[in-house]
């Protein structure tokens, strides 16, 4: 055998096994790609939504009483922390506008960590103190509970996190 078909020999191999190894680079990669971008990235919702917002059509038909669908979710997230910034915590909302009652007993106020006074009422139940503090409520007491102690701009869930409050403290 000559040299040169020795020489030739050698390199067809050492070249076929750079073609197969870099074959099963290739395969490998798109199997990867396929599990990551196919399954992770472009079949997920997120991803769908986005390219669904930056294809939509620039100018669309609006008829009357229709939602303005592209502002929709930048509404939503804007209005939704409001309330939750706002709330007063139990105490807060007792201090502000219980205390003058319920601190002294006024107009026969049951009086806040008077065990005696209490165990009756909290023995109806925690949801029927929380309808009676919001909605007012009239026992054998001189004058009524008002709704919400006279304070109808509390809302529904301040008033009960008070009445927890002053249930928490008087038993
Ligand atoms: C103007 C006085 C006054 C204020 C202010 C007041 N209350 Fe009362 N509350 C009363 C009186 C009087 C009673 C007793 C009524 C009765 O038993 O006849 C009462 C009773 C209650 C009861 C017991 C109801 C039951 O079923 O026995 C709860 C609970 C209550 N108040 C919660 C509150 C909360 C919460 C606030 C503040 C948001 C508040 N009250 C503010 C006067 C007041």
């Amino acid at each position: 055998m000559s040299r040169d078909q020795k020489f030739f020999d050698m390199y067809s191999l050492v070249i076929g096994v750079i073609a197969v190894v870099a074959l099963i680079f290739f395969v490998v990669a798109m199997k990867i790609s396929d599990l990551t971008q196919g399954v992770y990235t472009r079949d997920t919702a997120e991803f769908k939504a986005e390219v669904a917002e930056r294809i939509r059509p620039v100018g669309q038909v609006y008829l009357p009483g229709e939602e303005h669908q592209a502002a929709a979710p930048k509404v939503e997230t804007t209005v939704e922390p409001e309330p939750v910034a706002t709330a007063l915590t139990g105490p807060q909302v007792y201090n502000a506008a219980c205390n003058a009652c319920h601190g002294t007993g006024a107009g026969g106020a049951p009086v806040v960590g008077d065990v005696d006074a209490w165990s009756a009422r909290i023995a109806q139940g925690i949801d029927v103190l929380k309808d009676h503090a919001i909605n007012g409520f009239s026992g054998e007491a001189m004058t009524p509970m008002l709704p919400k102690g006279g304070r109808p701009d509390l809302s529904d869930q301040e008033v009960s996190e008070a009445v927890e409050y002053m249930v928490s403290e008087s038993q």
